[in-house]
């Protein structure tokens, strides 16, 4: 498949065959080759809790609008951002500071600073900090759709669920927010897609605001 074959077959399918697991192997491929996902100085602040498990999937469906997809795929991910993902002591943060200092990237001197910089662009505000968890993992849930595409599986992305009831339920610490589901398997055989969606025009995506 082409990267635009990928792209445009790419659909967030409602229906997915219930008897047609994910061989373990090829979710690992798809998380795997979506980990490559950039994130700010690389601090990869996402996770994933994976339910393959029908009981469980259901304790999540009954948080999810009762969305019969969260069950129907073989696996659902809960999509994970940690809005704290930038703080000192953080194990991927220290591992990364490492990891900059390692390659050469960073200088151990520079520690103050970059602890500095993580704080006031990720830490200033609350809303800093769901923005900094947010978009890099939304980065990385891109790619798992993409990911998923590319290795013949299909996806469906969910916000509708009560993201203080999942938390609840999975026993999910605070630090993490909860952008997406994400449901993955194939494509039920006997259903039909729907056509594809609209989307903005390139003139309609660009703006200024200062003419
Ligand atoms: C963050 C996000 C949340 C979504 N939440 C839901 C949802 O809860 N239920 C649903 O049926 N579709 C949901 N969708 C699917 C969108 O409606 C769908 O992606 C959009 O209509 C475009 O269709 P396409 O993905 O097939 O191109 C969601 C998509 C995204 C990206």
């Amino acid at each position: 498949m082409t990267f635009k074959e990928v792209i445009y077959s790419r659909r967030a399918v409602n229906f997915f065959d219930p008897d047609k697991a994910i061989p373990p192997a090829l979710l690992n491929e798809m998380i795997e080759t979506a980990a490559r996902a950039p994130s700010g100085f690389n601090i990869q602040p996402w996770s994933l809790i994976v339910l393959n498990e029908q009981a469980d999937k259901l304790r999540l469906q009954k948080h999810a609008w009762d969305q019969p997809k969260v069950s129907e795929a073989p696996v659902t991910l809960i999509v994970l951002a940690d809005t704290e993902g930038w703080q000192p002591g953080n194990t991927f943060l220290e591992k990364n500071f490492n990891e900059l200092v390692g390659s050469g990237a960073m200088a151990m001197e520079q520690r103050e600073w970059f602890d500095n910089a993580c704080a006031s662009l990720y830490g200033a505000s609350e809303a800093r900090k769901v923005a900094f968890a947010c978009k890099n993992a939304g980065f990385f849930a891109m790619s798992l759709m993409l990911a998923a595409k590319s290795l013949g599986l299909d996806t469906h992305p969910m916000d509708g669920f009560d993201i203080d009831a999942v938390r609840a339920e999975f026993k999910i610490p605070d630090n993490f927010w909860i952008p997406l589901l994400l449901s993955v398997g194939y494509f039920k055989s006997d259903k039909e897609l729907m056509p594809p969606k609209w989307r903005k025009s390139v003139e309609e995506i660009t703006v200024r605001f200062d003419q």
